[in-house]
């Protein structure tokens, strides 16, 4: 995950959240939960990592179990909870989790196919103090419904996005970028644009759920490197420029952030509070304060490996859970990554890893560095694990 604007430039809508889950992974606390709190879903993506589908799991948490994990939560102060699924909607204690999460002052995004928001829902999201729902399109409409599998689905969506900016709601928009997806992915940037979206979520294919076997639908890295570029030069003109711009949020491919890192640096940009913050949460955060929670209460160090489990949250306690994922950051990571001079900011994505060798710690297969990638002495030494803070410049 990486928040271009914030983490680069230190500003977009996100910068203040931003800088509490990285206080909170500096002090060993849990920083970003993602909770995938049902399976049950009224779409069919072909793409599914969480492969939901009509039926919620037979061991789904409880009302009551739901509530108490948030009471932990706040107890926990955590900064920013994901409520994902499945359709989080479609959960019939949603709105009683929402306001406990709400009432614990933890912040919340939505992740939602965002087919069951009408304006009543968006004025009800509004009040009780949500402050961004995030949806996904995927191309154009015929593409689009044929990929969830439900006739109609792009209208709805585009009009829900509507009711939210109507209404006061932030919307960020999310995509899983793929050899399917990539011809309309310029276009889903400027529609985020058109739609007064402040955010846009690019996410590299998971090979999990109904994407199992995917490896050979992933874009190419040549590919990620001339998205990264037209991202960068789009952030800097935007900027530049003074106008309202698009925040850009890469997933999954946390080798994005030095490429990136090395273009400004060779611009002549000054990254030492960049550098600094992405030694205590790396581009990869695995291990680094994020949880994963699905319906059933299992634990996992990130949302895209769903087998890849600590143990389940109804047999510890959040804060537990919570202290053996940050001890992962302590195993050592080997391959390609091991011996990288990145490795301390970006960390290569460990679920990838998980997926292709079995061994989380492997290296990320999926690294969008050319092998002839010119790394500056600068960045390299700013890179490296061993300054104090303020000593990296
Ligand atoms: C699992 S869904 C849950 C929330 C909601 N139902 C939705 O679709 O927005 C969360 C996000 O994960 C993305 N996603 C699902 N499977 C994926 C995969 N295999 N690779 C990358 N992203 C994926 C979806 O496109 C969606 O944006
Ligand atoms: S990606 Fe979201 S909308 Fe699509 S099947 Fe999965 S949970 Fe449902
Ligand atoms: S080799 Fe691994 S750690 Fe280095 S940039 Fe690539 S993905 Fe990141």
């Amino acid at each position: 995950m990486a928040h271009v604007r914030s983490l680069f430039f230190k500003q977009g809508p996100l910068t203040e959240i931003e800088n509490k889950a990285v206080q909170a992974s500096k002090l060993g606390r849990p920083s970003e939960v993602i909770w995938n709190i049902t399976n049950r879903c009224n779409l069919l993506c072909d793409h599914c990592y969480m492969a939901a589908d009509a039926n919620a799991k037979p061991e789904q948490l409880t009302d009551e179990e739901t509530i108490d994990i948030i009471r932990q939560m706040g107890e926990s102060k955590l900064p920013l909870l994901f409520m994902s699924g499945g359709e989080p909607m479609m959960r019939p204690n949603f709105w009683e989790m929402l306001t406990e999460a709400r009432k614990q002052d933890i912040r919340v995004t939505i992740s939602t196919n965002a087919t069951l928001i009408d304006r009543e829902t968006a004025k009800r999201l509004k009040s009780i103090g949500i402050g961004y729902i995030a949806t996904s399109l995927y191309g154009p409409e015929e593409f689009h419904d044929a990929l969830v599998g439900v006739p109609g689905t792009r209208k709805r969506v585009v009009e829900a996005i509507k009711i939210l900016r109507e209404e006061g709601v932030g919307v960020a928009i999310k995509t899983a970028v793929s050899k399917d997806t990539w011809p309309h992915v310029y276009d889903l940037i400027q529609e985020a644009k058109d739609l007064d979206a402040g955010l846009i979520y690019l996410c590299d294919l998971i090979t999990s759920g109904r994407s199992e076997q995917g490896e050979d639908n992933r874009i190419s890295a040549a590919q990620w490197r001339e998205l990264a570029d037209f991202i960068l030069k789009d952030t800097l003109e935007t900027i530049e420029s003074g106008e309202k711009s698009l925040e850009y949020d890469i997933g999954a491919m946390p080798s994005f952030v030095p490429y990136i890192a090395e273009k400004l640096v060779e611009l002549g940009y000054d990254l030492t509070d960049t550098l600094e913050r992405l030694k205590i949460m790396t581009a990869c955060p695995v291990g680094k304060g994020l949880m994963n929670i699905n319906s059933e209460g299992g634990i996992m160090p990130c949302q895209f490996a769903q087998d890849w489990t600590i143990g389940n949250i109804r047999d510890t306690t959040f804060r537990q859970a919570s202290d053996n994922l940050l001890e992962l950051r302590h195993t050592p990571v080997t391959g390609k990554c091991g011996e990288c001079e990145y490795l301390h900011i970006c960390y290569g994505c460990r679920t990838k890893a998980w997926h292709a060798e079995g061994n989380p710690m492997g290296e990320d297969p999926t690294c969008m560095l050319d092998p002839e990638f010119q790394r500056s002495e600068r960045l390299v030494r700013m890179a490296a694990p061993c300054c104090a803070p303020g000593a990296c410049s």
